[in-house]
């Protein structure tokens, strides 16, 4: 007959790991989520999702109340329970390095290899440099050979790809299955653990270890350098004007570029794209390859001159409206430093949004906080509305305003900054915002406001990628 349903374990519960644990609970599998951490575990074991992510908490709490899925600290009782263990712990940049940090993969394979007393697959789905899990797999035959312990325990890789915000949906229905082994046992079954993708007609690429690991940060390099490409384009229509959303819109319309990932703005955050493309530079270096990925330092600088722009633009709306000399000389020959601080300084700033993207409140090197905090530093005084983020924003940045709605947070301001671009803000309306604001100034960091609308209400608006015309 047809062989039972291989029992899983997800090592790492974090945001990768538990939102993988729910959703192959949801088709249909037992499984057994993992983590050192026994407060996070003690809440998923609740039901309750420890950060902001939409459709996952009613996933996990059916499934848990169902008993399909349960949680512990215990690794050994995974290693003796489950026949796959999927590895989905953090890799993030090292300090004081660009590399990425991998303790907490190495931890999780080592202890799995030294407990495993059966036959079982281990399944990568962390991001990590080429060649870790070629690496992993010796690690792992080592530690058995010296352990003695019985039962045949292979190594495959198997990338996410979920985006935050639409985590449970890339995980159930994602755009491609990638699959890299290093053995004969994965690919059957891994393809019974995503049969129902397979039924759909899931794209499902079956390739070796290292094509694997590559896959995934090749696709967040290329994200990183579509979104750097036109920012980088924002800079020159900021000096000779143009409109960059018409821009974006008209190379979109060619299929071999496409539209998404064209949003000019403040630039790309969050937990991945930014150490994804360092910990790939400093992985091809390692190689010896010192100049096959440099092209991507100026990507991540494009990046990062963002958050400065929107800093020189602000000085530039308030001295304009203030009546003042411009202080900086121009978008990019000029310096804010000194005259810049001397407009900024007491200044009420209303900051929109502070997580890296909509529908998360994940603030990890989020261009919206950053620039909230240059403000603060420069002087200002700075409101901060985020509908999610707030609580993680103050545990990085405590000396901020946090308020509790846009309309605190826009009372009396002499400026407007649109960093991230949460439906309530492209939905605000000029007239009624305009009437809690002290000067209807504003700078849409995100290209997401009908301007004109905005104009027509009494408002002066600059969006990143936009000539400001004092
Ligand atoms: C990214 C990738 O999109 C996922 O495929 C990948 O699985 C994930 O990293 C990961 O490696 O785990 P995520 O970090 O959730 O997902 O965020 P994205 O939706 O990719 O957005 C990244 C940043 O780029 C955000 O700050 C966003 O505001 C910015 N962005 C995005 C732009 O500035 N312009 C755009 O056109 C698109």
């Amino acid at each position: 007959g047809r062989p039972a349903s291989p029992r899983l374990s997800v090592i790492g519960t974090g945001y990768l790991g538990a939102t993988h644990a729910a959703c192959m609970a949801e088709l249909g599998f037992e499984v057994l989520g993992v983590d050192v951490d026994p407060a996070k575990i003690e809440r998923l074991a609740r039901g309750e999702v420890p950060f902001h992510e939409p459709g996952l908490p009613e996933l996990l709490r059916t499934h848990v109340e169902s008993g399909r899925l349960r949680f512990t600290t215990d690794v050994e009782e995974a290693a003796r329970w489950a026949d796959v263990h999927f590895i989905g712990v953090g890799t993030p940049q090292q300090a004081g390095s660009s590399a990425a940090d991998l303790t907490y993969v190495d931890a999780a394979v080592t202890s799995l290899a030294q407990a495993i007393d059966r036959d079982a697959l281990i399944v990568g789905k962390s991001t990590v440099p080429v060649g870790t899990a070629r690496r992993l797999t010796g690690l792992v035959a080592e530690v058995r050979a010296a352990a003695g312990l019985p039962g045949d325990v292979e190594l495959a890789w198997n990338p996410e790809f979920l985006r935050e915000g639409f985590a449970v949906q890339d995980t159930l229905t994602p755009d491609r299955l990638v699959i890299g082994t290093s053995g004969p046992r994965a690919e059957p079954i891994l393809r019974r653990v995503y049969a129902r993708q397979l039924a759909a007609e899931t794209p499902w690429v079956s390739t070796d270890l290292e094509t694997a690991e590559l896959v995934k940060v090749a696709a967040n390099a290329f994200l990183a350098t579509k979104i750097s490409f036109i920012n980088a384009f924002s800079e020159i229509t900021e000096t000779v004007g143009g409109d960059i959303r018409t821009l974006a819109d008209a190379i979109g319309h060619d299929a071999r570029i496409g539209r998404r990932f064209l949003n000019a703005g403040v630039g790309f955050g969050g937990g991945c794209l930014p150490k994804d493309i360092r910990a790939l530079q400093a992985r091809v270096s390692e190689l010896g390859l010192d100049r096959t990925m440099r092209f991507l330092a100026e990507v991540d600088d494009i990046n990062l001159r963002r958050r400065e722009r929107v800093v020189d633009l602000a000085v530039e709306m308030l001295s304009t409206a203030h009546g003042h000399e411009a202080a900086a000389a121009g978008p990019y020959g000029g310096t804010t430093t000194g005259s810049g601080e001397e407009v900024l300084n007491g200044a009420r700033i209303a900051v929109l949004g502070v997580t890296f993207k909509p529908d998360s409140d994940d603030v990890r090197d989020s261009p919206a906080l950053d620039v909230a905090a240059r403000l603060y530093s420069a002087g200002a005084d700075v409101r901060v509305y985020d509908p999610e983020g707030s609580a993680n924003a103050a545990a990085r940045f405590p000396r901020l305003d946090y308020v509790g709605s846009l309309d605190e947070a826009v009372e009396g301001a002499e400026l407007t900054l649109l960093l991230t671009e949460w439906q309530e803000f492209r939905e605000m309306d000029p007239e009624a915002v305009g009437g809690k604001v002290a000067d209807r100034l504003l700078i849409d960091g995100r290209n997401v406001l009908d301007t004109a609308a905005w104009e027509a209400a009494g408002w002066a608006v600059t969006g990143l990628g936009h000539r400001f015309d004092p």
